[in-house]
This record gives structure tokens, C-alpha cells and sequence, in this order.
């Protein structure tokens, strides 16, 4: 990697010709590989340093290595955590599982600055759009920024706790959630049937429009589905019922929850795109791998892990490695769609590094051992844990959006 500062051109050197037009030739053949922040005088100073290798290095692929050091936060000191996930509230006994830190194989992950991120924020709005996994990593944001400053919540337009704004006036930045488990319009057909079994009616080519008529105004879109598809859903399309997944009494089509699933993103990525003002970076957050062992989710599993396993011996697979592949096939085709409009489209990619941890999860540390809850947690992500490296990645992501903005 170039350096400039580090030509030391001494005056023997400038004296000889030859040499002087060598240096002028390398420095041609260079100047495209000057990290650009060295071109943008008006960056903030703490940008330079870990950039440049950020740039060439995937943050996404490497491995977690042992960490001592106290967590960003805890139960204390953060006070958004919802209980499902306040594994240390619920008695959680150990804290190994907060002494790693994922390590990109090129290069260093920095940890995460809460005031760096405000600075970068400063002014702007993000939006988080999926199902709870969305809002767990929400939450893991706004504890890791209290450790600067607390939100205000003055600015929710409705008291469902599913739709929350938080504003940060000193920084003027605005986060806000927005519950869309299946992103389409979704239309439960027995409100007070099973949750988790119960048929739900998907208009594929319509975008949820609790979000779609709010997302216009945000720079930053952090988009996510997954558990939710796996239940039995109509499809529908133009308004018609084109096939079905895992229903009972079906006369449609049998359809994969891939379909769906793919139908989804894809109605997604084009609401965003056709938005007239919508002018913001979307980030598609991968797939959150769940761990169910000792037993299906509903059969008694749990997931009582105390550390992270090897490489090799969790991987995605099966099912949920087709819904990542998935919808990562189709944000390459909103990326190059969005491209044509101007769009930034972003992978936040965490399946990797979240298939290893499965030790992350509250199993049943997300209430107390009296409350009669048959079904582990293996799904969601204890705060603090290993779900505050998304907000880690996240930053990184919105640093390299920061050095791109510089030179347009
Ligand atoms: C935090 O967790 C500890 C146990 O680790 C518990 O004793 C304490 O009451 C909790 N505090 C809050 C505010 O939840
Ligand atoms: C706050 O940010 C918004 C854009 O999100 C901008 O329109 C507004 O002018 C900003 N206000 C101040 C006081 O900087
Ligand atoms: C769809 O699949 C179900 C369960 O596998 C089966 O009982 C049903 O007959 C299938 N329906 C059609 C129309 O193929
Ligand atoms: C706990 O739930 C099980 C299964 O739903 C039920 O059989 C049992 O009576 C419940 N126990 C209490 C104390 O509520």
C-alpha cells in the first residue's frame, strides 16, 4: 500500500534527471492507489489509518479469536435491552462467550467508537426494516452508543413498540425500526391462531406499506428477513393466489418458502429503486443462522454452548444456505439495477461469522427459570454478544460510504 508522506526525495535524488523522471512515472502509476482520503482535506482526522486496509480486505470472511476485555456494555449500563434478550438480567452464568472478537483474515476489525459512528451519522437517518433480528441489532447499537449519549423518543408516530424513532439531538440522527417480518403486505388470516403456525396470506409484489411510505426520507436502509418464511403462507401476485407453501386444505400450487422468500427482496429492491426521492445506501443484513441442538425447535431444543465452534464444524447448510444464497442473488440484481439510478446497494454480511457462535443465543436466559417458556431462544443474540459485531461491520461499512462520498 502507498504511503505518500514516506517519499523522501532528496536533493541528490532530484538532481539526477533520470531519476527525477522515474519518480514522476512511479508516481503516475501510483496516484490511483492513494487511499482517497488523502485527497479529502476535509475528513474527519480519525479516518485515515485502518481504511486503507479496509478498502482490499473483506471484513466478512475470517475467524473469532479470544478477546479479554469488558463488554461494550451490560445490563447496567444499557438500559434498551429487551428482556427475550438480557441473557445476564435472566442469570446468564458464564461470560466467555463475550471474550472473542472476529477477526477478518487481511485485516483488523477496530473496535467499535461510539463517537466516531455519531460523527458519521451526524445529521442523517437510518432505518432498520425486517423481523425482531432487525431490531435486536438495533438495539445493540443504540446500547453501544450510550456509551456516548441516550436517544430521545419524541419522535414515534405511533405508540407501537414495533415502529420506534429514536432521535439523537446533539447529533441530529434519527433510527428508527420498522416491523416487516416478510417485507410484502401480509395478511394474517387467524390473528389468534398458533403463533408460529399459522397461514398467512403474501402479496409478493407488494411492498409492506408501513415501511414504503416512510422510507423515502432515510440515508441508510438496513433490510433483513428470514424465520418467518418457514411458516405456511398463501403466495399471492397481481392480486391472485399463484401457489402455496406448507398448507393443509391446498388447492394451489405447492411453492417453496424460497420463492417466497426470493419474491420478497425482490418486490423490495425495486420499491426502493422506484422511490422518486429515495436517495439513500441500502444494506442487505445476511441471513442470522439459528442453533437449535439436543432437539428440534419445538421438540426441546436448546442451545446451551459456552464458546465459539471451529470452521468446520457448523457451516450453513440446508435450508438456510439456500435463503442466503438467495437473497444474495438478489441483491446482485438490485445492485446492478440500482446502480442505473445512482442506488448504493451494501451487503452486510454476518452468516459467516454467526454460523460459528452458537453459543450467542439466550436459550433460556431471556426470562425468568418460573415463567413456564417451553421454547429455547436459539434464534436472537444476547446483548451484549456477538451480535455487536454487526454494528462493528456496520461502521467499517459507513466509513468506506464516507471515503466514496469524498471524491463525488
Ligand atoms: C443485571 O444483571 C444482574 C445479574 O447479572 C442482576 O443482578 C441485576 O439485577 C441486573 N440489573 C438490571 C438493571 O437488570
Ligand atoms: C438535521 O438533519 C436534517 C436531515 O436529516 C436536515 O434537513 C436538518 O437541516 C438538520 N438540522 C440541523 C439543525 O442541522
Ligand atoms: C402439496 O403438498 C401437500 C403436502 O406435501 C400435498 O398433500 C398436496 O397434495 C400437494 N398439493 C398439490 C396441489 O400438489
Ligand atoms: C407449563 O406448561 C406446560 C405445557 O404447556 C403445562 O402442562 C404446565 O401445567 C405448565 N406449568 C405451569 C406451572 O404453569
Amino acid at each position: 500500500m502507498v504511503y505518500v508522506p514516506e517519499f523522501h526525495l532528496g536533493k541528490n535524488l532530484l538532481d539526477n534527471g533520470m531519476t527525477k523522471l522515474l519518480i514522476t512515472l512511479v508516481l503516475i502509476v501510483l496516484t490511483p492507489m492513494i487511499p482517497l482520503y488523502i485527497l479529502n482535506i476535509s475528513s474527519p482526522i480519525w479516518l485515515p489509518s485502518k481504511i486503507s486496509e479496509s478498502r482490499k480486505c473483506d471484513i466478512f470472511r475470517g475467524k473469532w479469536i479470544p478477546y479479554q476485555s469488558t463488554p461494550y456494555y451490560n445490563n447496567a449500563t444499557c438500559r434498551d435491552i429487551h428482556d427475550l434478550q438480557n441473557c445476564m438480567k435472566f442469570g446468564r452464568p458464564d461470560t466467555d462467550f463475550l471474550k472473542w472478537k472476529w477477526k477478518p483474515d487481511e485485516c483488523e476489525l477496530p473496535r467499535f467508537d461510539s463517537e466516531q459512528f455519531l460523527e458519521l451519522v451526524r445529521g442523517k437517518s437510518m432505518a432498520f426494516i425486517g423481523d425482531s433480528l432487525g431490531r435486536n441489532q438495533m438495539q445493540s447499537l443504540q446500547c453501544l452508543l450510550s456509551r456516548v449519549v441516550y436517544p430521545e423518543d419524541i419522535i414515534s408516530y405511533t405508540e407501537d413498540a414495533r415502529f420506534k424513532r429514536w432521535f439523537y439531538v446533539n447529533y441530529n440522527f434519527t433510527l428508527a425500526s420498522s416491523w416487516a417480518p416478510h417485507l410484502v403486505r401480509t395478511i394474517d388470516t387467524d390473528p389468534d391462531g398458533p403463533t408460529y403456525n399459522r397461514l398467512l396470506n403474501l402479496y409478493l409484489d407488494e411492498a409492506d406499506h408501513a415501511w414504503a411510505a416512510q422510507v423515502e426520507k432515510y440515508d441508510y436502509v438496513i433490510i433483513s428477513a428470514g424465520r418467518w418464511f418457514y411458516g405456511p403462507q398463501v403466495f399471492y401476485e397481481n392480486g391472485k393466489a399463484v401457489g402455496c407453501h406448507l398448507c393443509l386444505k391446498n388447492t394451489n400450487k405447492n411453492l417453496t418458502m424460497f420463492y417466497g422468500y426470493r419474491k420478497a427482496f425482490r418486490t423490495s429492491f425495486k420499491t426502493l429503486i422506484s422511490l422518486a426521492r429515495f436517495s439513500g445506501v441500502t444494506f442487505l443484513r445476511t441471513l442470522s443462522p439459528a442453533h437449535f441442538e439436543n432437539g428440534e425447535w419445538n421438540k426441546g431444543g436448546n442451545c446451551v454452548r459456552t464458546q465459539p465452534v471451529s470452521k468446520g464444524e457448523m457451516k450453513m447448510e440446508g435450508d438456510d444456505l439456500e435463503l442466503y444464497l438467495t437473497q444474495v442473488q438478489e441483491f446482485r440484481r438490485a445492485k446492478r439495477e440500482g446502480r442505473r439510478r445512482g442506488l448504493d446497494f451494501r451487503l452486510l454480511d454476518i452468516s459467516a461469522a454467526m454460523v460459528v457462535r452458537p453459543d450467542g443465543h439466550p436459550s433460556h436466559y431471556g426470562h425468568w427459570p418460573h415463567e413456564n417458556v417451553t421454547i429455547a431462544d436459539c434464534v436472537h443474540w444476547c446483548l451484549p454478544g456477538p451480535i455487536d459485531t454487526w454494528n462493528e461491520l456496520l461502521l467499517q461499512m459507513l466509513k468506506r460510504e464516507r471515503s466514496r462520498g469524498a471524491i463525488q
